[in-house]
């Protein structure tokens, strides 16, 4: 089965084909999201918190990002897989951009990159997308301005934020971005994005409207508490799975029940019998058989 494309991407919004997407950070994870059938896989920078532990996504570097991607890829055969590109790798400039989207292309095989704001992007985007470098935007909630929006919070709700989430949105469009991520926007807003745009949107806290939606694995799976967003579906509670599980494990291994003959190795008794000196339970001969008397 063929990897899908951003053309792929763009004919599901045609369709009216709701696009599936979600995050994977290692080789199980996206193999176990691309085996269930979602479209694309982002290897979002997400993972400084659900998988690195940093409070925010600030510190993720772009070998953390590569190093991730690269495993996404080798486990996933027929999603999409996108590249986020972290925390000052494209604000400096587009020539950083340009050299960190092709770190991104060449050293994981990805299929896109995905990179944060609208009208302050869209330059950026429009050389990447010249040079061949498939682009997927990200307004509303851009985590990584939190310190400069003051926190988590829903974007555009008034009608001058709104207004700029427009002209984000279409400065995206026209740069050549092929989807674009909406996060923390009123379903209301993102219904009228989504009708007013041809590349498809893909929400997050955005609506049932949006072409698309996108999740973080981690969230919708019971496996990070640290902070579970309001539109995080929980579709398993995988945490209390492993956890008990570990738990039985680590009982099994004290009270001996772990591991049985099942999980062991036997050994020709031929073998064993010449060994016999060194389980004889005499100290001195062992000590001879260990030649430590020598
Ligand atoms: O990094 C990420 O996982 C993201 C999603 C929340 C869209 O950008």
């Amino acid at each position: 089965m063929n990897r899908i494309t951003t053309a792929d991407i763009r004919e599901m919004k045609k369709r009216g084909q709701k696009i599936v997407m979600m995050t994977a950070y290692d080789y199980p994870t996206a193999r176990l999201v691309d085996e269930a059938g979602a479209d694309m896989i982002l290897v979002g920078d997400t993972l400084g918190m659900v998988v690195l532990g940093y409070d925010s996504t600030l510190p993720v570097t772009m070998e953390d990002m590569i190093h991730h991607t690269k495993a996404a890829v080798r486990g996933s055969k027929h999603a999409m897989v996108v590249g986020d590109m972290p925390f000052m790798s494209y604000q400096t400039g587009w020539q950083d951009a340009m050299r960190n989207a092709a770190r991104f292309l060449q050293e994981t095989e990805c299929g896109a990159v995905k990179l944060e704001g609208g009208v302050r992007s869209a330059e950026i985007v429009k050389k990447l997308v010249e040079a061949g470098i498939p682009v997927m935007g990200h307004i509303g909630l851009t985590p990584q301005s939190v310190n400069q929006v003051g926190g988590w919070k829903v974007q555009g709700k008034t009608p001058a934020a709104a207004v700029q989430l427009m002209h984000d949105a279409q400065a995206l469009e026209q740069a050549g971005a092929f989807a674009i991520v909406l996060e923390l926007v009123p379903a209301p807003l993102a219904e009228l994005l989504t009708g007013r745009l041809s590349v498809p949107t893909i929400g997050i806290g955005a609506g049932v409207h949006c072409d698309g939606q996108v999740q973080v694995f981690h969230d919708l799976l019971g496996l990070y508490d640290g902070f579970v967003p309001k539109h995080a579906g929980r579709y398993a509670d995988a945490g209390a799975i492993i956890r008990d599980a570990v738990a039985r494990y680590a009982a099994d291994v004290r009270t001996g029940a772990f591991p049985t003959n099942k999980q062991s190795f036997k050994m020709d008794p031929a073998a064993l019998a010449e060994l016999s000196p060194l389980t004889n339970t005499d100290h001195l001969a062992r000590r001879h058989a260990l030649g430590l008397d020598a």
